[in-house]
């Protein structure tokens, strides 16, 4: 290759335009191809899909629903063949099944496909011949496909486990759970194993107006309606399984709503939710080792105003490969310290909600990681360990953590230590008896998000302050409101909406959106894509856009493949347009008829690496 490992390297591209098309956009010189789609059988004796004849059975059998975030991790020193893991955020009833009308009237047949097409997949994935396409391994070649659904059994680890807040009549010891649920962005830590973030849980729940009172403000604080039996676009689960009806299980929604660290090499292993990385609406976690030795996860709470944390682990990375070593470094999520972001602005007197760029000319300042959790205790006054770890957003409200407009993915530059946070969006900011703008959130009723940077001090992960700016204050270039690094506008993609992040191995940042707030001239809303922009020399801020997905479809996540010759990228919710449904489709990808979410894969024929 002739790209150095310089950001900036190799995104020599010529960028998609904007578009409105229903189906998947790369730049001229790509191939892609769809993977595996919703449905696809991946374990022994799964049948084909389809969709008139789907039981519960078949489901928990075959790739899950609305894929989100993934990953390919090697299972020879070639890497020519991986296993491709998945998350399965959520369920779009109306585009799975015929004539769904909601609510009170789906069947529990219905209901419990729906939980088995909820969790993540594991899949063998190979590379054809030497290019950077990928294809799924025959089924009788697979050892380590895996299905985990929303009725897989799990445990709880660290301080919270057995925790009288996660007690329930079905599990009166409080450290096993019946599957995971949201599962959104994840991350890879250094010893292998997969981390999967347990976002909007709330939306499972009924029932929590006959909560008990007490338990009322904390069950409010996390989304759950405690006004009504059945909030508005309920499932009414309750039906099929009743721990999901909060007035007769009142702990339940607190065993969701964590980290879960998955073991794709072990198909047998027991999924773990760890409860010292706290819990909220956890968009993902990304997780480095700091040069001390130490362990650091970086994680979002993707709502309106809510927070960055990260937890610093109480135990060192162990590099060996013994048995001793392996089983050391499993625990490492298990205690340590959990912290909230707390921001210090260096142009406060100048933001007023325009989004115009200070006088001196950034958007930035410096940062404290405040405590809540050390050596398995409480920080916050007034709240046992416990308490902070299951009612984490409580105890970050108590220490005034930094309001953020809806943190999502975070991603460690390895290039250069940087820590780069989604913030998608935010129509709240700056309403009446809401947070004004601040320097790191610049925008009044944000439509398009910003992406924020954060600089360690000394380089340190473990370290307790920081400094910050922003990059990229997202939209169409032409509104005075965007920010693309000081790069010249005109030469810069609009993009909207940021949501999950990735690096190439030059350590260009690659940007996914959701909910693509730009618009064509007709009024239509322009698709999600793929962006690739440099975020460090020259090029910085150079926004690129690399792919378009289908109407209705989010861009859910990318990976790129670490020897950079592919990207894998998460095509999830084709169709999701008010209104639609399989017989009346809003979109017809992947395969003409009705919407299925699927996992593609985009590459060079001629071998060359992706962003050239
Ligand atoms: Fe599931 Fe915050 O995106
Ligand atoms: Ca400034
Ligand atoms: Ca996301
Ligand atoms: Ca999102």
């Amino acid at each position: 290759s002739s790209a150095g490992s310089r950001s900036g390297a190799g995104l020599t591209f010529k960028a998609i335009p904007p578009n409105t098309l229903d189906t998947v956009i790369v730049p001229n010189g790509y191939d892609e191809k769809v993977l595996i789609r919703w449905g696809d059988p991946i374990l022994p004796g799964a049948p084909a899909f389809d969709i008139d004849r789907q039981s519960p059975t078949a489901q928990a059998g075959q790739f899950g629903y609305n894929n989100d975030f993934l990953v390919i991790v090697p299972l020879d020193r070639h890497f020519t063949r991986g296993l491709l893991v998945v998350n399965h955020e959520y369920t779009n009833e109306e585009l799975m099944f015929r004539g769904y009308a909601g609510g009170a009237t789906a069947t529990t047949q219905q209901m419990r496909i729906a939980l088995a097409a909820h969790g993540m997949s594991v899949v063998e994935v190979e590379r054809v011949e030497r290019t950077g396409e990928w294809r799924v391994v025959s089924q009788g070649r697979r050892r380590y496909n895996r299905r985990l659904t929303a009725s897989t059994p799990m445990k709880f680890t660290g301080p919270a486990a057995g925790s009288q807040l996660l007690r329930t009549t079905a599990d009166p010891r409080g450290v096993r759970v019946l599957g995971s649920l949201n599962n959104c962005s994840g991350g890879l830590t250094p010893w292998g194993t997969i981390l999967s973030g347990e976002e909007n849980f709330n939306q499972y729940f009924v029932g929590a107006d006959g909560a008990p009172a007490d338990a009322k403000p904390a069950l409010a604080r996390y989304g759950i309606d405690i006004t009504k039996r059945y909030p508005s676009g309920s499932r009414y689960w309750d039906k099929a399984d009743s721990r999901f009806d909060v007035t007769k299980n009142p702990h339940e929604p607190n065993r969701f709503g964590w980290i879960m660290e998955v073991d794709p090499y072990d198909p047998q292993s027991t999924p773990r939710k760890h409860t010292a990385l706290g819990r909220f609406k956890h968009e993902g976690a990304a997780v480095v080792v700091a040069k001390s030795g130490y362990v650091v996860a970086y994680m979002g709470d993707d709502e309106r105003f809510d927070y960055i944390y990260k937890f610093v682990s109480d135990r060192k990375l162990r590099t060996g490969d013994s048995k001793a070593d392996r089983e050391s470094n499993s625990r490492l999520l298990e205690s340590g310290s959990l912290y909230v972001a707390k921001l210090g602005f260096t142009s406060a007197s100048e933001i007023d909600g325009s989004g115009k760029l200070p006088s001196d000319g950034a958007f930035n300042g410096t940062g404290t990681w405040i405590p809540l959790t050390r050596g398995g205790k409480s920080l916050v006054p007034g709240m046992a360990i416990d308490e902070v770890l299951v009612h984490t957003r409580l105890a970050a409200d108590k220490v005034g953590a930094t309001k953020m407009d809806r943190p999502e993915d975070i991603e460690v530059s390895k290039l250069t230590g940087k820590v780069y946070v989604a913030l998608t969006n935010n129509s709240n900011r700056g309403a009446a008896g809401q947070a004004a703008a601040d320097e790191a959130n610049p925008r009044k009723s944000n439509k398009h998000g910003q992406v924020f940077e954060l600089v360690e001090i000394g380089g340190n992960h473990a370290s307790e302050t920081f400094t910050w700016s922003l990059p990229i204050v997202c939209g169409d270039p032409a509104d005075p409101s965007t920010y693309f690094a000081g790069y010249d506008k005109t030469e810069v993609s609009p993009i909207s909406c940021p949501d999950n992040l990735d690096f190439d191995a030059h350590g260009n940042l690659w940007i996914s959106t959701d909910g693509n707030a730009l618009v064509d001239h007709a009024g239509t809303n322009f698709h999600d894509g793929l962006f690739a922009v440099a975020v460090e020399g020259p090029d910085r801020g150079k926004a690129k856009q690399f792919l378009s997905v289908p109407r209705g479809a989010e861009q859910a996540s990318a990976y790129v493949v670490p020897d950079n010759k592919s990207v894998v990228v998460s095509v999830q919710h084709p169709g999701e347009i008010t209104g639609a449904s399989v017989d009346n489709p809003a979109s017809t990808w992947p395969d003409g008829d009705f919407a299925r979410p699927a996992v593609i894969v985009t590459w060079r024929p001629d071998g060359s690496e992706i962003g050239s």
